[in-house]
């Protein structure tokens, strides 16, 4: 457990609450305090990691300009929705907050990207209806463990069947198994945050159950905070 999370008071999710109710409103009322904290950490791992993803793109053969989809699910305020924006023909950046969609939007308009080159979707990334085999590429950073640990799975499953044969998806995850149910850390970053993990081990054995390869892993720590998992997992050519 790092420093900061030592002093958090954890508790069980209250009767009242759901992960996406807590991710909305905490992300809606700390948008500034989450960009502050992100944007002060060195060596964020983020862009050795979307290098990697672009690395293996350009592999696949996929990175064409023209051609290249990418999603950016609980994109927060953009940063990586940008780099996707500026990489690929087109990026879908999906978030629960309109404040860090807000965000989002600025950064994007701000660097001069062309408004047809991305949609930014305001919505519980549970609930979006994509084509089967419609992304290239798929990123969630910080975000797929603010979901329950069955919807974490149900949301797997839904990404394999989006991404095209040998389409990739790149995430990260805390190392650490969170209690069965997750937790709700209060008072993180000025909100009440639920998270679960599967763990390092697991979440490996899960995405491999889903019909992954996985094609990089590490384990990083992330400054003042936990150590995350990252993963680079390719749905194979043929299923
Ligand atoms: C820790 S921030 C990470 C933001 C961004 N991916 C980044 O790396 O800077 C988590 C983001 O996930 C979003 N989020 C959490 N739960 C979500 C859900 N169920 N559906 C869509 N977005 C969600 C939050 O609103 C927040 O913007």
């Amino acid at each position: 457990m790092s420093e900061i999370e030592a002093k958090l008071e954890m508790r069980k999710l209250k009767p009242e609450e759901t992960p996406q109710s807590l991710a909305q409103e905490g992300y809606n009322s700390s948008a500034y305090r989450y960009l502050d904290w992100n944007s002060s950490l060195e060596d964020d791992p983020r862009v050795e990691w979307l290098q990697k993803l672009f690395d293996r793109l350009w592999e696949n053969g996929a990175l064409d300009l023209s051609t290249t989809k990418a999603l950016d699910l609980g994109c927060g305020a953009g940063s990586s929705t940008l780099k996707l924006a500026q990489t690929c023909a087109h990026v879908v950046g999906v978030d629960i907050s309109s404040a860090q969609l807000e965000l989002a939007k600025t950064k994007l308009k701000d660097a001069g990207v062309p408004s047809d080159k991305y949609e930014l979707l305001e919505a519980d990334m549970m609930t979006p209806e994509f084509a089967d085999g419609c992304f290239h590429a798929i990123c969630a950073f910080y975000s797929i463990i603010h979901l329950g640990l069955n919807d974490q799975r149900t949301l797997l499953e839904r990404i394999y069947a989006w991404l095209e044969p040998r389409g990739l998806l790149l995430f990260n995850t805390a190392a650490q198994a969170s209690a069965a149910e997750g937790e709700v850390m209060e008072g993180w970053l000025g909100m009440n945050a639920f998270w679960a993990s599967f763990g390092q081990k697991r979440v490996l054995e899960v995405v491999q159950e889903i019909g992954f390869e996985t094609v990089d892993s590490d384990e990083i720590e992330v400054e003042g905070d936990s150590d995350f998992t990252w993963i680079i997992a390719r749905k194979p050519a043929s299923n």
